[in-house]
């Protein structure tokens, strides 16, 4: 895995904003994985302000959300696709179209996860997936247990990640949906490129167990360490609990 350690966490966003943009310059019908949480909206911020400079053109981007909570419509304000339409869509210059978000509101569930499979496959596969980290170590909704789940599915959320999820909810864990749809630990991994960018002191456990660690279905961030084109994005306090350091580590001050 490589690393890139940022001072602050806007510079962290900053830097993974230019990634996106260059990567965007040289593949401009760039497939992209796109994460929700606290985390992103930093760096959504980036990219609409690149938008506004004209330094970043998604005019020929695909986008593809990791994951959704079941049982909630698209306009529903806790959902991830209206989260994603106030941080980044409604700011970019991105063709609607071309805008993937699992529907939670479909009524065959398991279809829906399927019908996300096909498309992603008739795009041709994620070229770039973006990823932020759950405290516990999840990736999209694949939550640690004894097993993972290949491909997208119906996941049962655990406490934890319901009360991280609580401020869509008006801080009320008690009314997150109990379930979601999410990518697959394969859906992710197949991606061709993956950045993981996590901030803050409390996810600096996970970020650790993720790179040094055994890998693991008790920490599903642990599968990266499989991937051979995976850089990690942190801030300090992200970064605190790891003492060997990388080669590819760049440091900047
Ligand atoms: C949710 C999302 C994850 C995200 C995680 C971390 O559970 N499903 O994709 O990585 O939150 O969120 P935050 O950035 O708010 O810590």
């Amino acid at each position: 895995m490589n690393l890139s350690v940022f001072p602050t966490a806007r510079d962290a966003a900053a830097a993974l904003a230019d990634h996106i943009a260059g990567a965007l310059r040289t593949k401009p019908d760039l497939v992209l994985g796109l994460p929700t949480g606290r985390t992103p909206v930093q760096l959504y911020r980036e990219l609409a302000a690149l938008t506004e400079r004209h330094a970043v053109d998604f005019s020929r981007t695909t986008t593809f959300n990791l994951d959704e909570f079941l049982g909630l419509r698209p306009d529903d304000p806790a959902s991830y696709r209206r989260y994603m339409e106030r941080h980044l869509f409604r700011k970019i210059n991105i063709d609607r179209e071309r805008i993937h978000v699992l529907d939670g509101s479909a009524p065959d569930p398991e279809a829906e996860c399927a019908r996300y499979e096909r498309a992603i496959r008739e795009a041709g596969g994620v070229d770039l997936q973006i990823l932020g980290i759950g405290s516990n170590g999840h990736i999209g909704f694949n939550e640690p247990g004894d097993s993972l789940m290949a491909r997208t599915h119906r996941v049962t959320l655990r406490p934890e990640t319901r009360r991280a999820n609580a401020a869509l909810f008006g801080g009320d864990a008690g009314r997150v949906p109990g379930e979601a749809l999410s990518m697959g630990m394969a859906t992710i991994l197949q991606a061709r490129s993956i950045v993981l960018l996590a901030t803050g002191v409390e996810k600096a456990a996970s970020v650790e167990r993720m790179i040094h660690g055994p890998i693991t279905t008790r920490l599903p961030a642990s599968f990266l360490q499989l991937h051979a084109d995976t850089l990690v994005v942190l801030d300090e306090g992200a970064a605190r609990k790891l003492e060997r350091r990388t080669e590819n580590e760049e440091r900047r001050r």
